[in-house]
């Protein structure tokens, strides 16, 4: 039997073939557009990803027998805004998480409603890349759009739509539109009632390891599968690399260094972040999680490499860096599109500080990735003072490839971090919650007990980890020194 895991993905969709056993026996990349129609927006075209879908599912099936295909789960980006029409047409290109558009619909609502009622209603406050503001963005500035919309729903959930015709979310990516009840997962009346939506246009809610459906009988056409393929609710990608790698109980912390960069920790029971630096939604495993999202982790050495010193060899430009890692004393601060966990600041951008005429090629570049690795630590930092113990971690998405970068990171958070046997966390939790869902593990903590492998453990070497603290706390007093600087930058734009 296999099983198809996708992640949905910012800059492409990865897509695996895993079997019963738990084996990834293929898998395939499809890339697509990411568009920044004016600067600090982000949107991307569904029918982008629906075609990534499709060919992607018959490549990945090339030589294995279609027919042994039984179930389907996709772990997608979170927060963008899908609005489809009547005729279930997409309105207008998807406005996605890292889109930095709503600054004053996300102020209105922190300040006029009030972080302490949206944490009532919601579990969590305002950030610009939630779907809640970009609603209130719509009705006011595309009015004849917003009042066509007959269905909402999140990126992944678009697919699930055009796979099964049902119109599903569950919970763990519901949380992040700030329009659910996070604690007693259903719709809140209240945040539903601020964005002017009625709860007909909402999605049917579903815990992630549950049948929504199956596919309907043309895709199974298309894609040559069977029609009988069950197609699970799937989860936001935070969530679905959570269960890929094993995430699940209590205190089990995650990190993603993907396009974005999240510090995830599982916990059976809800709580809420009083200070609400870290978001508090529901887990993929029936219970929740805290979690700290950077908006750009990978992306900004993906970034550096590719757009400035004009390579794709990434690796190469990491050689001899672990010789020098703690004595860069050059800074990065990673907010290229602003920042989220935990500093909320949408007018934040890149900064190199303390640069020399000896400063190298490489210098940058460690410099790049060590700032992820800080910000990284900032919102570890805020759980630490809320009372959460984090002892180690698992370490999964693109950036975790780089031995140098899961070295950094483990020092510079002092804790020693798991990579698992696949780093392809939100895929692999897809096809781990289509197992769930179809039957062949009661549930996803029996799944990950029984199919995750942890292949290697960073430790923390203390001298190295000592030179990264005192970075950090130089690190720590840049971004309040130009705060205020960015703010008048994107004021005069
Ligand atoms: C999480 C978040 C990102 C996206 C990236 O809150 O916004 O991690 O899900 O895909």
């Amino acid at each position: 039997m296999y099983y198809i895991g996708v992640d949905l993905g910012t800059s492409a969709m990865k897509l695996l073939l895993v079997k019963n056993d738990g084996a990834i026996v293929n898998s395939t990349t499809k890339e697509y557009p990411l568009r920044f129609p004016h600067p600090g927006w982000s949107e991307q075209d569904p029918s982008e990803w629906w075609d990534a879908l499709l060919s992607g599912v018959t490549e990945l099936l090339i030589g294995f027998d279609a027919n042994e295909v039984v179930g389907i789960g996709v772990g997608g980006q979170m927060h963008g805004l899908v609005a489809l029409d009547e005729t279930d047409k997409v309105i207008r290109p998807a406005i996605l998480w890292n889109d930095g558009r709503t600054a004053e619909e996300t102020a209105w609502l922190n300040t006029a409603i009030g972080k302490e009622k949206l944490s009532e209603y919601t579990g969590n406050i305002a950030f610009a890349g939630f779907t809640a503001p970009k609603l209130l963005w719509m009705q006011k500035h595309e009015p004849e759009s917003f009042a066509q919309i007959s269905k909402i729903m999140l990126p992944k959930d678009y697919l699930n739509y055009r796979l099964t015709g049902v119109h599903a979310c569950d919970y763990s990516d519901a949380s992040g539109m700030l329009l659910l009840n996070v604690k007693n997962k259903r719709w809140s009346k209240e945040m539903l009632d601020i964005c002017g939506v009625n709860e007909s246009l909402m999605p049917k809610l579903f815990e992630s390891y549950e049948v929504i459906g199956t596919v309907l009988p043309e895709v199974a056409k298309t894609l040559g599968i069977p029609a009988s393929v069950k197609v699970v609710a799937g989860a936001g990608d935070n969530a679905a690399a959570a269960v890929g790698t094993g995430t699940v109980g209590n205190g089990a912390c995650n990190i993603s260094l993907g396009t974005s960069g999240t510090i995830f920790i599982s916990s059976d029971a809800f709580g809420v972040d009083p200070l609400n630096g870290l978001h508090a939604f529901a887990h993929a495993d029936g219970h929740w999680h805290l979690m700290g999202c950077m908006l750009s982790a990978a992306s900004c050495n993906k970034w550096f490499c590719e757009e400035i010193l004009k390579t794709t060899d990434f690796a190469n430009e990491q050689v001899g860096m672990e010789a020098n890692l703690g004595d860069n004393r050059v800074f990065f601060l990673p907010y290229l599109m602003g920042e989220r966990s935990p500093i909320n600041d949408v007018d934040a951008r890149g900064t190199f500080v303390n640069l020399s005429l000896d400063t190298t090629r490489r210098d940058m570049v460690q410099a790049v990735m060590e700032g992820v690795a800080f910000a990284i630590r900032d919102s570890f930092e805020v759980a630490k003072a809320i009372g959460v113990r984090i002892e180690r971690s698992k370490l999964c998405g693109g950036g975790a490839k780089s031995p140098v970068w899961r070295k950094m990171l483990c020092n510079i958070l002092n804790i020693p971090l798991d990579s698992p046997k696949t780093e392809q966390g939100p895929g692999m939790g897809g096809a781990m919650l289509a197992m769930v869902g179809t039957g062949l593990y009661a549930s996803v903590r029996d799944c990950a007990d029984a199919l995750v492998q942890v292949r290697e453990t960073v430790f923390p070497d203390p001298a190295l980890a000592a030179k990264y603290e005192r970075r950090y706390q130089q690190f720590k007093r840049i971004y309040p020194a130009v705060k205020d600087f960015y703010k008048s930058l994107q004021q005069e734009v």
